[in-house]
């Protein structure tokens, strides 16, 4: 083309990428043309555009598919909850809705446990309404402070006659690092000593109605969790937002193992699971910039009611019905976590780190003020900076 127009324009013949030698007329100077460079990004085009790419992503969606519709789903599942209790900590949006909607659904007395009013109160609403379950309550719960999680549990001890089912969902990433007027890092008591906390205070009422389950919502963001109680105490700033969470979601996993040993008998089981990537609000203390990259990767990643399905299935599948001290994956395979997430010495540890921290043992009315004193540094503990019991070094 670019040949015919210079012709047409009078113009010698163009010779694509080099001086017009051959065909030139004595004389002349040579017209020359340069080669057209693609872009780079039209060169990542075109590879993208590339045959072998798109039979490889096409096959892995393929694939990906076929592995979402043979894995459990809730729908197929029969489970009827009529005359059962279940609580699910967080459960005004994101997978903790979904999870309180499927148990509404089963006629589960559901009891959203939440921290906001208002937010609680549209999710009660809008579960009311979509299954018709007229037992679905809101009751305040703010997981990053003892005191409440304590004022929630004696609330329910008071008022429930039995219960069968305990999600501990709610959870948070992305705070920037800060400390609890109990003296707790914030991330720290919202994800793990809050649910450690309620979880035990809830214990008997468990026992009393087994068989009970307690499901523990972690994630596969464990793998790269590290236990420094120092960090977690807010004695040293961690490197980022994100260990801690990472540490957390650990941590849930570690407290799942120790809590089923000591649960052995009783017919109170409990699980951890990974819900997977999934689109919630879970990003909405981050940048930004990555909630931005976040809602674009939402159209291939799980929705909320995807996300729920691993909570689901250990709360009420026939399948995980007397198993315990496992963790499931987002396609509800079981799966083993990370090697210090199944340190027994490690659980050990942080279940006598975390009695601590909240005062556990003390009963119901200890001020929650004492926490500050009762603080320790992690080698009166036990733990190392590693996060690695002195024993099991
Ligand atoms: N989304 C993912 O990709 C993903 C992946 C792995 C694991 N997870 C885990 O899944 C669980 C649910 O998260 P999500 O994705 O559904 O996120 P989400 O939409 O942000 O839901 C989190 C829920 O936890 C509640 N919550 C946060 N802090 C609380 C506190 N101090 N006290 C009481 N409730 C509190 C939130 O209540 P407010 O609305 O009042 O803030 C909200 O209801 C979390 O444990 C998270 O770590 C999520």
């Amino acid at each position: 083309m670019l040949g015919a127009r210079s012709q047409a324009a009078g113009g010698a013949p163009a010779v694509r990428g080099s001086t017009a030698g051959a065909g030139a007329w004595p004389g002349t100077v040579p017209a020359v043309t340069p080669v057209p460079q693609a872009p780079p990004a039209m060169e990542l085009a075109s590879v993208c555009s590339h045959p072998g790419w798109c039979v490889t992503t096409l096959g892995l969606a393929l694939l990906l598919w076929v592995k979402r519709r043979w894995s459990w789903q809730p729908r197929h599942c029969p489970t009827d909850l009529s005359g059962k209790t279940a609580i699910v900590t967080g459960a005004n949006s994101g997978i903790g809705k979904c999870v309180a909607l499927d148990l509404a659904r089963r006629n589960a007395r559901t009891i959203l446990a939440c921290r906001s009013q208002e937010r609680g109160q549209a999710a009660v609403v809008e579960i009311q309404r979509a299954t018709g379950n007229p037992h679905v309550l809101l009751r305040l719960v703010d997981t990053s402070s003892m005191a409440s999680v304590r004022h929630f549990a004696h609330q329910v001890l008071q008022e429930e006659e039995r219960l069968d089912i305990l999600v501990n969902n709610a959870g948070l990433t992305g705070l920037p690092f800060s400390i609890t007027a109990e003296g707790l890092e914030v991330t720290f008591a919202t994800n793990h000593l809050g649910p450690f906390l309620l979880t035990n205070l809830l214990l008997d009422l468990l026992r009393r109605s087994a068989p009970a389950r307690i499901v523990n919502v972690s994630s596969f963001k464990h793998k790269t969790g590290k236990i420094d109680l120092q960090e977690l105490t807010g004695r040293k700033k961690p490197p980022n937002v994100y260990r801690v969470y990472n540490s957390t979601k650990l941590m849930n996993i570690l407290f799942t193992n120790e809590l089923a040993r000591r649960l052995q008998g009783t017919g109170v089981t409990v699980n951890a699971l990974n819900p997977g990537v999934v689109r919630t609000e879970i990003m909405r203390h981050f940048s930004w910039p990555a909630r931005a990259l976040f809602t674009l990767a939402g159209l291939l990643i799980k929705t909320p009611k995807e996300g729920a399905t691993s909570t689901i299935y250990c709360a009420v599948s026939e399948e995980v019905s007397g198993v315990t001290g496992k963790y499931f994956d987002s396609d509800c395979a079981l799966v083993l976590p990370v090697a210090p997430a199944r340190d027994p010495v490690l659980a050990r540890k942080l279940w006598e780190v975390s009695e601590q921290l909240t005062g556990l043992g003390e009963g119901l009315s200890k001020a929650p003020t004492a926490l500050g004193r009762r603080r320790q540094t992690g080698d009166e503990l036990g733990l190392g900076e590693a996060g690695v019991p002195e024993e099991g070094r």
